[in-house]
């Protein structure tokens, strides 16, 4: 999927947990020599906790808000490659300041492929709240089919990471980008 030439600036990731928005992110970032931003880390960081403990202590809503701070931030300053959480594209306020903000990739894998990947993760285990009461694979096909459209919906370029290494899926990036993207003019 593209949108043809996409001359804006910046560049998200946006994707389900598992597509490897932050790993991938880093690697296209440290290649191309631009900054790399990861929205989860910058939250947890001004929450000076967890997102696990903000879920349990304030519920979804109150990490929804602080997401949406985040993202605000991140797409009013200098472009970067933002890694978004998986849930960005729930707010139409994210989505209007990602799409302003310039390209956006959407990594996908099958919902087969993210539970095998989210359960070899230990971060994720202990550090992401669980987004339903159905377990891991029910959730990820209930919440993926949420949420399909508006990923699509949003995103200039789809890419499967199904099958491929971090390294792969940042190389069909970086592509990308020297493809279609404008790098930013300070970088
Ligand atoms: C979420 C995904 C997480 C994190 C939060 C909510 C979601 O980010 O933002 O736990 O709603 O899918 P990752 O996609 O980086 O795991």
């Amino acid at each position: 999927m593209t949108r043809g030439d996409v001359i804006s600036p910046g560049l998200s990731l946006v994707g389900y947990r598992g597509t490897g928005k932050t790993t991938v992110g880093s690697i296209v970032a440290r290649e191309l020599g631009w900054s790399f931003v990861d929205a989860d880390r910058t939250l947890e960081a001004r929450a000076g906790r967890s997102i696990r403990s903000i879920f349990e202590q304030e519920g979804e809503a109150a990490f929804r808000d602080l997401e949406e701070q985040v993202i605000a931030e991140h797409t009013s300053g200098p472009p970067v490659l933002i890694a978004t959480g998986g849930g960005v594209v729930l707010r139409e306020s994210n989505r209007r300041a990602l799409r302003a903000f310039g390209t956006i990739v959407w990594l996908t894998a099958s919902a087969q492929t993210l539970a095998k990947r989210i359960s070899c993760l230990p971060e994720s285990i202990s550090s992401r709240p669980a987004l339903t009461a159905s377990g891991t694979v029910a959730e990820i096909a209930d919440v993926l089919a949420e949420r399909l459209s508006l990923y699509r919906t949003l995103a200039d370029f789809e890419v499967s990471t199904e099958g491929l290494t971090y390294a792969q899926v940042a190389d069909a990036i970086i592509a990308i980008v020297k493809n279609h993207h404008r790098p930013p003019a300070n970088q």
